[in-house]
């Protein structure tokens, strides 16, 4: 079913609760054992021979390193017919690179993970390519839903979505670790205020989700006037927390567009 293993996106697919594949169909691929162990313990099949995925299965997702796409790609292309669906996984390889590399009509996705599709809260975007339909983004949409939310978005999307969410893991961890570091210099221990934080943030996105409010109202809602929030508030303003986390996005966003280009 795939060439390779994304650890925590792939691998994840047949393992938990929302069972969407059974390992047993799945074949995974790559040169060495070093990722197919994991496959193995999750009783799915694995092969060295990226052709005999391609002869097996029609849903094959590419999970190499971006620089080792093409070569794969012109390996797999005399053995992809019409039937296949072909996801690729790698950053920065566009479809119109996808779609020139392998034969006219071959329905070609892209997908964009994040790090907690490890523990089933990703956030996934996929893109489809002109010869893909409604049917392959449902079918992927649905597979993928089991790493978390999962959001069909066009491809420009892609390189913002890493800048919002695939790097933002990064951000989220840097404030959280700063809210524990301020109970800590206020005497709490280090343990529970890392507990409490991680708990906060799970919390306060919980209820952006499910109330679907704006984070400016659920945020104006916590403000007693005069009271402790608002006095928070006020120093991270100073600190101009909003324009340095909006410059974050757009330099990680630069960023994975300029590696695109390569
Ligand atoms: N991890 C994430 O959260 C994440 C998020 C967004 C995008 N991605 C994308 O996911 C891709 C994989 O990243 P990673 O960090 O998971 O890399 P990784 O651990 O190095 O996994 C890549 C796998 O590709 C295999 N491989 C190498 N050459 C191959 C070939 N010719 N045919 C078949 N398989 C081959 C490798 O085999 P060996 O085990 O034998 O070396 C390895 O198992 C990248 O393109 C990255 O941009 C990952």
């Amino acid at each position: 079913m795939m060439l390779a293993a994304v650890p925590g996106l792939l691998t994840r697919l047949p393992s938990y609760g929302k069972r969407k594949v059974k390992a047993a169909n799945i074949l995974a691929s790559a040169p060495s054992d070093r990722n197919l162990g994991a496959f193995q313990d999750l009783g799915c099949r694995t092969t060295h021979c990226n052709s005999e995925v391609l002869q097996r299965c029609t849903l094959v997702f590419l999970a190499t390193k971006p620089h080792l796409l093409p070569g794969v790609l012109q390996e797999i292309a005399p053995a992809v017919t019409r039937d296949h669906i072909i996801v690729s996984v790698a950053a920065g390889v566009t479809l119109q690179t996808l779609q020139q590399l392998l034969p006219a009509g071959t329905k070609v996705l892209r997908v964009m993970p994040n790090l907690p599709c490890v523990v089933q809260e990703g956030a996934v975007v996929v893109a489809r390519g002109s010869c893909a339909g409604e049917q392959e983004a449902a079918l992927l949409r649905s597979l993928l839903s089991a790493c978390g939310l999962c959001e069909e978005t066009p491809e420009s999307y892609l390189d913002i979505h890493t800048g919002l969410s695939g790097s933002g893991v990064a951000y989220v961890y840097l404030f959280a670790e700063a809210l524990a570091d301020g109970a800590v210099k206020m005497g709490m221990p280090s343990a529970l205020a890392n507990k409490i934080a991680a708990q906060t943030l799970l919390g306060a996105a919980k209820m952006i989700l499910e109330t679907g409010e704006h984070p400016a109202k659920l945020r104006s809602n916590v403000c007693t006037p005069g009271g402790t929030t608002i006095h928070a508030l006020h120093e991270l303003e100073k600190g101009a927390l909003r324009a340095t986390v909006m410059n974050a996005v757009e330099a990680a966003t630069m960023r994975a567009r300029e590696l695109g280009e390569r």
